[in-house]
């Protein structure tokens, strides 16, 4: 039990593994590797997030082969000096605070070969350094992307030794936790969607045969990493549109994943088409989390449009989920777990280096303590 009544401030075991507080940097890409290889602004990036505390940092969706990137500018597992960055990038966050280190592992299928969202977040042409796609059928993404290459038997192996070999990469780079990427509409959610599988193979038509390729990654995953590594998985629990994957086959879904060894499910949704209407309010997507929790009994991450201390904390303590991820309102404070502990009255998770922050060892100093105090 930590000091504090504050429920995100609560420690979560997670197969044996400690993480410190119920406070998650949710996986955010940066776009800013060079051919895999993780560069400075991802050690400045991470390490500033490690610093403020969270129990729990998510690396960027990480390609486990070099055509499973979204983009040029995404890290890889792929290549000795993409582990070799990412080992020691691993290696610094985990100097550098308490907080649980995870990666993100995952292939981009249809939707790789993109743009930087900075440069258009369009399909790359092949002049530009655009490559080859593929995916569970030959269905673009979108109007204007190519036509992916329908996986065939060749590639389902390939690709299950892939995830298999990026997670035992990142296991011995010293990652605390493994999560695999099965949303947002990229290769394992294509598989997963009615919508971007056609197959009338075992991996097409029936949930149980759309299930048949994520599960075998899944499994090959799991029997990857030693028996007590954390494996976590991220979903989308609906494609928001008529005809495609629900969230009565994500629970059905996800209940065979936790029987695999899938220890919990980060909640989000949509991804697969580009004109699904989201209702992106705040928590819209908490209900989903909620619901999934109940109806699977797994450990559940909420995610999207959590801003605010007391929000976070109000699904936690409400039970809704059992950890909340935070994006951009990491982005835009990067201290945001200083903020929620002076909000919810839990000791703030400073870093030794940064303790003459505080208010007895700074006199007179405007801390978020010392003004909160004030009010
Ligand atoms: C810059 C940026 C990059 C993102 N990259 C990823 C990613 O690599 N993997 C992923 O699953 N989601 C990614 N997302 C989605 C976030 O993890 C998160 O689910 C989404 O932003 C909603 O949460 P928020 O409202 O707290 O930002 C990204 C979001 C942003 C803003």
């Amino acid at each position: 039990m930590a000091d504090t009544t504050s429920h995100l401030f609560q420690p979560l075991t997670v197969r044996g593994l400690e993480i410190p507080n119920r406070i998650v940097v949710a996986p955010m890409c940066q776009y800013s590797a060079a051919e895999g290889v993780a560069q400075d602004w991802h050690f400045q990036h991470y390490g500033s997030l490690a610093a403020s505390g969270p129990g729990m940092v998510v690396v960027e969706a990480t390609a486990v082969a070099p055509e499973g990137r979204i983009t040029p500018g995404d890290i890889g597992l792929y290549s000795d000096a993409g582990v070799a960055a990412f080992s020691r990038l691993v290696r610094t966050l985990k100097a550098i605070g308490k907080s649980r280190i995870a990666v993100q592992i995952g292939h981009a299928g249809r939707k790789g070969s993109a743009q930087r969202p900075w440069q258009g977040g369009g399909a790359l042409r092949a002049e530009d350094g655009g490559w080859e796609t593929i995916s569970a059928s030959a269905v673009p993404f979108a109007a204007g992307w190519p036509v992916p290459h329908e996986i065939g038997p060749y590639d389902i192996d390939r690709l299950r030794h892939a995830f298999a070999a990026a997670a035992e990469r990142a296991d011995r780079a010293g990652v605390d936790i493994v999560e695999v990427h099965s949303a947002h509409g990229y290769l394992l959610h294509q598989f997963l969607s009615p919508l971007s599988n056609r197959r009338t193979d075992v991996y097409g038509g029936s949930l149980e045969n759309r299930m048949r390729f994520p599960l075998a990654v899944i499994r090959s995953v799991r029997r990857a990493l030693p028996n007590d590594k954390p494996l976590g998985i991220r979903i989308s629990a609906t494609d928001w549109v008529e005809g495609g994957f629900t969230p009565e086959e994500a629970i059905t879904y996800l209940a065979v994943c936790k029987s695999e060894g899938v220890d919990y499910v980060c909640v989000s949704s949509g991804g697969l088409v580009a004109d699904a209407k989201i209702p992106s309010t705040p928590g819209y997507q908490v209900e989903l989390a909620a619901r999934i929790r109940r109806e699977t009994g797994m450990l559940t991450r909420a995610v999207g449009l959590i801003t605010e201390p007391e929000q976070a904390e109000a699904v936690v303590a409400s039970g809704q989920a059992d950890m909340v991820a935070l994006g951009r309102a990491f982005l835009d404070d990067p201290r945001w777990a200083w903020r929620a502990a002076v909000a919810l009255g839990a000791p703030i998770p400073y870093p030794p280096q940064y303790e003459r922050v505080q208010p007895e060892l700074w006199p007179g100093g405007k801390t978020r303590q010392s003004v909160a105090a004030a009010e």
